[in-house]
């Protein structure tokens, strides 16, 4: 099977297609991504010579290039590729209106148009908005978006239930809680803080700091994907999730202990603006209709994190930098224009 995957340069597209490729030896990706700040192919490098591997840089909201793209023939979409920082979405949300929505819209269309098989939309457990305690949201709750973020990511589950309704075009669309894992871009809570605290810079911990989440490790996220992108069923949404929530300040001290560094480090700041106090998901249809389940506890999953970012440090420098953006000019010359080869 050929597969596109969208957004494959940032954190979990980049996690997805390295256990995709490593999995499934008769399978191929192109990975198609714009390379806005959170796109970073050095977290693929160990693939720059693979032949089933190959990368085109790209907008999905450029309908007309799209519709290009989809000239070859690809089996499946796997589409990752979103704006995703809350706190960027507050300060600005257009972009996020762009890539989100509009950007999911035109890669629906050109993939329906070209008769694609199967097609994954990523979404997330933040379109249902902020839950009370002992609450969980199922895949019929309503959505109640509550960032510009999450606002986008839940218009674009409307579209792509609507591509369903309308054309039975066989879209899946999932929903998972905050990932954590290698190759996570600096400014999500886990990876801040674990750079942060090497370096010995204070903590910024929201609000009280208990606010929950319900961690998974990032490559439980992509095993159910890859589950689903076989055995789910068209037409449905997923909930993805590992099912503890826990508050922010319990991560970022576990944090402080695996690094021995002090909890002095934590300085409370003020609140971001539409806080969500706490995400918990249903994921008893995903169990019950697949022999998908998470592998990584949360121990295990920190400790793993926390042994890539300290054995990686040339990657976080790079990152911290603003190297890491030159990647693309230096080592894909020969890759400009792609369209022709892919
Ligand atoms: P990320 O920010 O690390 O990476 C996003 C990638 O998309 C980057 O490589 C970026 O260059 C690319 N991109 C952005 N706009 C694009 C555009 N217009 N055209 C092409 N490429 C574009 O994001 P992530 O954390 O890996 O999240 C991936 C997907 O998973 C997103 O759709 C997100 O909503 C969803 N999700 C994330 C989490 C999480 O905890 N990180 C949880 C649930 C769902
Ligand atoms: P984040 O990683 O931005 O993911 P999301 O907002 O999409 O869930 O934030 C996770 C939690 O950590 C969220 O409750 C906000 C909080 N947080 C902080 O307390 N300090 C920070 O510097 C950041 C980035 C997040």
């Amino acid at each position: 099977m050929k597969i596109l995957v969208t957004g494959g340069a940032g954190f979990i597209g980049s996690n997805f297609v390295r256990h995709f490729l490593q999995n499934r030896p008769d399978d191929a990706v192109l990975n198609l991504d714009k390379l806005t700040y959170a796109g970073n192919l050095e977290n693929l490098d160990s693939l720059r010579s693979v032949s089933r591997y190959d990368f085109l840089r790209g907008d999905v909201s450029d309908a007309d290039f799209i519709r290009s793209v989809f000239e070859k023939p690809f089996d499946a979409v796997v589409h990752f590729a979103a704006e995703t920082h809350v706190d960027r979405s507050i300060a600005g949300g257009r972009e996020f209106i762009e890539s989100n929505v509009l950007g999911t819209y035109a890669l629906l269309d050109a993939a329906r148009r070209a008769r694609v098989q199967r097609f994954i939309h990523v979404s997330t457990d933040e379109v249902y908005g902020s839950l009370q305690p002992g609450e969980t949201a199922h895949e019929n709750s309503p959505l109640q978006p509550n960032s510009p973020y999450a606002a986008s990511k839940a218009s674009s589950d409307l579209v792509a239930r609507s591509f369903w309704s309308t054309y039975r075009f066989p879209v899946i669309t999932t929903r998972c809680s905050n990932n954590y894992g290698p190759c996570q871009f600096p400014e999500k809570l886990i990876p801040l803080m674990i750079t942060r605290a090497l370096r010995d810079e204070k903590l910024p911990v929201y609000g009280d700091g208990l606010n929950e989440r319900d961690w998974i490790f990032v490559e439980d996220h992509c095993r159910a994907i890859e589950t689903l992108l076989t055995s789910g069923r068209p037409g449905e949404v997923y909930n993805i999730g590992f099912g503890e929530p826990v508050a922010n300040l319990e991560i970022v001290r576990a944090l402080l202990r695996s690094l021995n560094k002090p909890e002095s480090l934590v300085e409370f700041v003020a609140d971001r603006p539409g806080h969500d106090r706490r995400y918990a998901l249903d994921t008893r249809k995903i169990r019950a209709e697949t022999e998908w389940k998470p592998a990584v506890g949360l121990a295990e999953g920190l400790a793993r994190t926390v042994e890539w970012y300290l054995s990686h440090p040339g990657w976080v420098e790079r990152v911290t930098s603003g190297e890491y953006l030159n990647y693309y000019d230096k080592f894909y010359t020969r890759r400009r224009a792609t369209l022709a080869e892919i």
